[in-house]
């Protein structure tokens, strides 16, 4: 039985990973730095895995001195570690970057087999954008270290496809350009599958989105739709939503890097080849009930 290390996995990827892992027989390791969110629904629907981990090891991959032990016994590393929406003061390059280094160095010095790691699709086009930059930076170091690895290149995600469907309940969707770029995001259990199969597959880099390709003037009318509402979009331009970032900078970088980079991914195409079984408009169904619920 071949042993995994999953790191991210109280994450919105992370925890599709796990489920996918122990339902092809892997044994597995979960890194988390707060254990409970294992044994919860997340906030975009991701599954609650606690059951399904062999062994959870209590970790902050900022901090080397709580990664002893982290690799010991493990074949295959997978990581879906970064900052997307948390607020703990540390920086892209302390985690996105540092943090999975971390996980490398001790990966190369125990008899791991392949290391699994996940960026971001069309990156080459970004890495002005830090964030961007810390995950591809990570990329050379694994594709330097001589360790068995294949990086995944995913469009965006459905939990951030979230956002649209809170605005459309709220009754405006506020979209930066004209709405007519494509995209064809993906929902997390057909994007841990792909990450699941990398552990035999030959390719090192895998780009990858969902089945269907949308405009994003599309997303916003599919997520009115979800509540019977006619659409009501309000149209920002870029230059103007730039503004906004830099006047936010100095308050929370972190968040202002991450919004240049959903500005600047907005503004062309990001089709990637296509997989999986999961549409948006189901998701959204899905999430809505859910949010009706709880209020
Ligand atoms: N969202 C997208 O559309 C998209 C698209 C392409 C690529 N990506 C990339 O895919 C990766 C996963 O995305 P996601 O949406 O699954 O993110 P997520 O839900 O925020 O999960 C990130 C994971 O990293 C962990 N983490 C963050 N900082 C940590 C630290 N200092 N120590 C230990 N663990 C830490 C989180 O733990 P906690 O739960 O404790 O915070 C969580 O398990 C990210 O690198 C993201 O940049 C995302």
């Amino acid at each position: 039985m071949l042993r995994v290390l999953i790191a991210g996995s109280t994450g919105y990827l992370g925890k599709f990973v796990v489920r996918e892992f122990k339902k092809r027989g892997y044994w597995v390791r979960a890194l988390a730095r707060n254990p409970k969110k294992l044994e919860q629904i997340g906030p975009f629907l991701e599954p609650a895995v606690r059951g399904q981990i062999d062994e959870i090891f209590v970790g902050e991959v900022a901090k080397p001195e709580t990664l002893h032990g982290l690799c010991d016994g493990i074949d295959i590393v997978f990581s879906s570690i970064g900052i997307t929406r948390q607020k703990d003061k540390l920086t892209y390059r302390d985690v996105d970057y540092q943090g999975n280094k971390n996980i490398l160095d001790i990966a190369l010095t125990k008899s791991v087999k392949k290391f699994i790691y996940v960026s971001v699709f069309n990156a080459h086009m970004f890495e002005y954008l830090e964030i961007v930059k810390a995950h591809e930076d990570f990329v050379r170091d694994l594709q330097d270290s001589g360790l068995e690895y294949a990086i995944i290149r995913p469009t965006g995600y459905f939990s951030d496809m979230s956002e649209s469907l809170k605005m459309a309940k709220s009754g405006r969707v506020y979209m930066i350009g004209d709405g007519g770029n494509r995209i064809n995001p993906i929902h997390g259990a057909d994007l841990a599958a792909v990450c699941v199969d990398a552990v035999t597959g030959k390719e090192h880099e895998i780009p990858v989105g969902g089945p269907v390709i949308y405009s994003l003037k599309e997303i916003a009318e599919l997520a009115f739709a979800t509540f019977g509402k006619n659409p009501k979009i309000t149209l920002i331009p870029p230059w103007l939503a730039r503004l906004a970032t830099r006047v936010i900078r100095p308050f929370n970088k972190q968040m202002s890097d991450l919004a240049e980079f959903f500005i600047a991914a907005g503004q062309g195409d990001g089709v990637a080849p296509a997989i999986g079984r999961h549409t948006l408009g189901s998701y959204y169904q899905e999430l809505a009930s859910r949010w009706l619920k709880e209020n």
